[in-house]
């Protein structure tokens, strides 16, 4: 405790990006698409967007998934499935959700997962994109907002497990590369 946050995008200003962004999916995708959104860092995120796609008419089904990526900067990220999707995808234009995409392995591991279990389309919504640092060719369909190359919090982001109850996203000093989910 006791890091130092800075205020970088408010919740009134999440408020109004996700609601933009419910529109452009709403357009992009049918009325009744698959939602699968990753743990634990998409729960916020995930919350109030499925409430913004509500009001533009969208009725989805939704699901979970829970992946865990570990490692250092030298041995390099690894993801590992944790929990999977019970929802039937076989046929389903799905949309993918999850939090930040960096260098994007978990969301290329997550994306493939669900292709193997007959997902029709994979579309991939995050909140947050930092450019530049993609160790893996894959790119978001929709983004909420794209940020510079610091240490990210709130709004579901943790450090060490803390501050996903932010309702901002602020930035702190980059801490010591540690385990994250
Ligand atoms: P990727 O596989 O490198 O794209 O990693 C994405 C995952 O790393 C996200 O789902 C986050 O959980 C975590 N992550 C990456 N950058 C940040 C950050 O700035 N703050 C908090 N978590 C982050
Ligand atoms: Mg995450």
């Amino acid at each position: 405790m006791g890091d130092q946050i800075q205020v970088l995008h408010s919740a009134h200003a999440i408020a109004a990006r996700l609601d933009t962004l419910a529109g452009e999916i709403a357009r992009g995708m049918g009325p009744e698409p698959a939602i699968v959104a990753l743990l634990r860092g998409s729960f916020v995120f995930a919350a109030d967007l499925m409430r913004a796609l509500h009001a533009h008419g969208v009725r989805p089904q939704v699901d979970f998934m829970t992946l865990s990526s570990y490692g250092s900067g030298t041995t390099g990220r690894e993801v590992r499935l944790i929990h999977d999707v019970t929802l039937p995808l076989a046929g389903k234009d799905v949309l993918l959700i999850d939090d930040i995409l960096e260098s994007g392995k978990t969301l290329a591991f997550a994306r493939d997962r669900l292709l193997e279990k007959g997902a029709s389309s994979v579309r991939l919504a995050v909140l947050l994109e930092k450019p530049g640092k993609r160790k893996v060719a894959i790119g978001a369909d929709f983004v909420g907002f794209t940020v510079p190359d610091l240490f990210v919090v709130g709004y579901g982001l943790d450090y060490a497990n803390r501050y996903r109850e932010l309702p901002f996203i602020g930035t702190m000093e980059p801490p010591e590369q540690a385990a994250q989910e």
